[in-house]
C-alpha cells in the first residue's frame, strides 16, 4: 500500500477524477444552503441535492471534491480509535452520466493500481446490495467487481441495512450501494463473519452509492429522472489504514497539534488510557471549532443552534484539558498548529485567523471562570443526592449560573453512574426562556429571526404553507430556506416554474381552511425513525434513534422542527401571499402575511 500524507491522498484523489472528465469543485461550506433544519453539512453529497434532483450543475454532470462534514451525533464515543466530529469525505458525482460499470471500475482502479493507493486485490473485500421489495438483487455490481477481478468470495450481498444510502434528511435521493473494505487478515469471528460485523475484520474505506430514487414523505420511493453515483470515502479513515497506524489521532493530520498539547502539559500521548482520550477529545474538539469559526458563513459561540454545539465542543475541550493540566488560555496554540496544517486546502482559516483565536480566547475565559465553581457545585449535589437522578433544576442551575451545557452534566453525572433528568432540565429552561425577553441573538431552527407572537404565529403559517405547497403543487416541493420577521414569512422552495393564480388562491386557502378550523399545534417528541414513519416532513441531522420535535397541526401539517409555535391554529390571522417569485434557477419565494383587521 502506498504510504501517503493527507495532501498527497487528496491530490491523488482529484487528480484521478479529473483525468476522467471530471471537474473539481470547492468544498462548500459547513453550514448548509437554504435548509435551516440541518445543522451541518454531513457528507460530500448534501450540498449538491439539487442536481442529484436534477438542476443543471454549472461544471457539468461530472464532478469531484474534498468536502469538510460535521456530524456531532457520535460525540460520545469521541476517544475511541475512529470517531471524529469534523472529517473531510473525497467524492465523486455522476448526475446523470455515467453509472455501475464506470463508478466501480474506477474505484477498483484508484485503490488497487500503483500509480494510486496500490491496495493488493486480496486485501479487498465488497459488499452490494442483497435486493428487497423496493429494488432488485444488485447482480449487475456483483458481477462488474467480479470482471475486475475480485474473487466470489470476498464479494458479500447485504440487506438494505448494510447497503443501502439515503436520503440524508426525512426525504430525498437515495438508493442502495457497494462498500469497499479492506480485509485485515484477522480470522474470521464466526461462520457468517462479513463486512456487516463490526468484530474488526473488515474495515470501510470508500461507498459508490447508486442514487436512483426520491424516498417521498410518505415513505415510498420513486424513480428519480437521472440515475446518479455519489461516492464518499473518508480521509482520516483512509489514511490511517494505508499508513497502518492504529488510530485517525496518529495521522499527519494531528501531528503538529498533538505536539503542542504533549509540550503545553508535559504529558505524553499514550502514556495512559486516560490521557489519550483526553488529547483525543481535545484534538478533535479543537480542529471541529478551528473549522466551524473559521468557515466563511462563520459562526460563534451561542445558546442556539450551530453556536450552541460549537459552544459545547470548545467547553467539552476545556473540561477534559484541565484532566491533563492543560494551561489555561492555551486553545488558541493548538488551534494555530490546524489553521498552518490546514492553510493550503482550506485558505479561510488563514483569512479567518484573528476571529478564531479571540472566539475561542473569549470562550474559554468565559467557562474557565466559572467551571471550577460549577464543578465544586456538582460535587455538593451528588454528595446530597438521594437516589441516582440529578432533578432538572439543579441542572438548569449549572447550566444558567455557571454555563454548563447539560450535556457536560450528563457526561460528568454518567462517570459517577448517575443521569440527569433532562425533561425537568427542558421545562426548567423553557420557563426561564417564556420570561426572559426574547434576545435579538435569538434564531431557531425553521428560520425565525425571533420569539416574538408575531413570529411564531406566521412560523405556524409557514407550517401550513410548506404542506400546502407540497399538495396543490407537487409532492416534491421542499423548504430550500426560510426566514421570519413579525411581520411577514419569506419561503424558498424548489419548483421549475412560477405558480398560476388559481394555484396561489388554493395554497391561501389551504392555509384559511386550517385557520377557520380552529385547530390545536400539537408537539410530541419521536424518533426520527418514528417520525419518518409517521410521514412528517423536514430533514433533520441526527443519529439513529435520537429524539426529534415534531409539530402536528390537525390533519393540515407534520413536520420536524425546533419551534417555537402558536398553540392553536386560531390564533392566526387571515392568511395572504403577497408575492411569488422567482429565487434561483428551479427555486421559488413566497412571502406572505397574517391579516388581523
Ligand atoms: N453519501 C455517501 C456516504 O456518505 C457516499 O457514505
Amino acid at each position: 500500500m502506498k504510504q501517503l500524507n493527507s495532501e498527497q491522498l487528496r491530490s491523488l484523489y482529484l487528480e484521478f477524477f479529473k483525468n476522467h472528465g471530471h471537474s473539481v469543485i470547492q468544498s462548500a461550506s459547513l453550514i448548509p444552503e437554504n435548509d435551516p433544519t440541518v445543522l451541518f453539512t454531513t457528507a460530500g453529497m448534501h450540498p449538491l441535492v439539487p442536481y442529484l434532483l436534477g438542476e443543471k450543475h454549472p461544471e457539468g454532470t461530472r464532478l469531484t471534491d474534498v468536502q469538510k462534514c460535521v456530524r456531532t451525533g457520535d460525540i460520545d464515543e469521541v476517544g475511541d480509535n475512529s470517531h471524529c466530529t469534523f472529517f473531510e469525505m473525497l467524492g465523486n458525482w455522476s448526475l446523470g452520466d455515467y453509472f455501475k460499470k464506470e463508478a466501480i471500475s474506477w474505484s477498483y482502479e484508484f485503490l488497487t493500481s500503483e500509480k494510486y493507493l496500490g491496495i493488493p486485490v486480496e486485501k479487498l473485500a465488497v459488499s452490494v446490495f442483497a435486493g428487497d421489495e423496493t429494488a432488485p438483487r444488485d447482480e449487475e455490481s456483483a458481477a462488474i467487481w467480479e470482471g475486475c477481478g475480485i474473487p466470489k468470495d470476498a464479494i458479500f450481498f447485504l440487506p438494505r441495512a448494510n447497503n443501502w444510502w439515503g436520503p440524508a434528511g426525512i426525504t430525498g435521493p437515495c438508493g442502495p450501494d457497494t462498500e469497499m473494505f479492506i480485509d485485515t487478515g484477522k480470522p474470521k469471528c464466526c461462520d457468517t463473519c462479513s463486512p456487516a460485523c463490526d468484530c474488526g475484520k473488515y474495515l470501510e474505506i470508500w461507498n459508490d452509492v447508486f442514487m436512483q430514487y426520491f424516498k417521498n414523505a410518505e415513505g415510498g420511493f420513486e424513480p428519480l429522472k437521472q440515475k446518479n453515483v455519489d461516492t464518499g470515502m473518508g480521509l482520516e479513515r483512509t489514511l490511517c489504514i494505508l499508513t497502518g497506524k492504529n488510530s485517525v489521532y496518529e495521522t499527519d493530520l494531528f501531528t503538529a497539534a498533538r505536539a503542542k498539547i504533549e509540550e503545553l502539559t508535559g504529558k505524553s500521548y499514550g502514556e495512559s488510557a486516560e490521557v489519550t482520550k483526553a488529547f483525543r477529545i481535545i484534538l478533535d474538539h479543537m480542529r471541529t471549532a478551528t473549522f466551524m469559526l473559521g468557515d466563511r458563513k462563520g459562526i460563534t459561540p451561542s445558546n442556539v443552534d450551530q453556536g450552541y454545539v460549537l459552544r459545547r465542543i470548545i467547553r467539552r475541550a476545556v473540561r477534559f484539558g484541565r484532566q491533563i493540566d492543560l494551561p489555561e488560555g492555551s486553545l488558541g496554540e493548538i488551534s494555530s498548529c490546524y489553521i498552518e496544517k490546514y492553510a493550503t486546502v482550506y485558505p479561510e482559516l488563514v483569512e479567518n485567523r484573528e476571529k478564531i483565536l479571540t472566539e475561542l480566547k473569549k470562550e474559554e475565559d468565559k467557562f474557565s471562570k466559572t467551571l471550577k465553581s460549577g464543578l465544586k457545585e456538582f460535587e455538593r449535589t451528588i454528595s446530597r443526592l438521594q437516589g441516582t437522578v440529578i432533578d432538572g433544576v439543579t441542572a438548569f442551575r449549572l447550566y444558567d449560573t455557571f454555563g454548563f451545557p447539560v450535556e457536560i452534566t450528563e457526561e460528568l453525572a454518567k462517570e459517577k453512574g448517575l443521569t440527569v433528568d433532562t425533561e425537568g432540565f427542558k421545562a426548567c429552561f423553557a420557563e426561564h426562556q417564556a420570561k426572559s425577553a426574547a434576545g435579538s441573538e435569538q434564531r431557531f431552527k425553521c428560520g425565525l429571526a425571533d420569539n416574538q407572537e408575531g413570529t411564531t404565529r406566521l412560523h405556524t403559517a409557514t407550517h401550513l404553507l410548506h404542506a400546502a405547497l407540497r399538495k396543490i403543487l407537487s409532492p416534491d416541493c421542499a423548504q430550500r430556506g426560510s426566514n421570519i420577521t413579525p411581520e411577514r414569512l419569506r419561503f424558498d422552495f424548489n419548483f421549475g416554474r412560477p405558480m398560476t393564480k388559481e394555484e396561489i388562491s388554493a395554497v391561501e386557502d389551504y392555509v384559511n381552511e386550517a385557520i377557520a378550523a380552529n385547530v390545536p399545534v400539537d408537539l410530541a417528541e419521536m424518533t426520527v425513525e418514528e417520525a419518518k414513519a409517521q410521514g412528517a416532513i423536514g430533514l433533520f441531522e441526527s443519529k439513529y434513534g435520537e429524539k426529534v420535535k415534531v409539530y402536528t397541526i390537525g390533519t393540515y401539517s407534520k413536520e420536524i422542527c425546533g419551534g417555537p409555535h402558536a398553540s392553536n391554529t386560531g390564533e392566526l390571522g387571515k392568511f395572504v401571499i403577497t408575492k411569488e417569485q422567482s429565487s434561483s434557477s428551479g427555486v421559488r419565494r413566497i412571502k406572505a402575511e397574517l391579516r388581523y383587521e
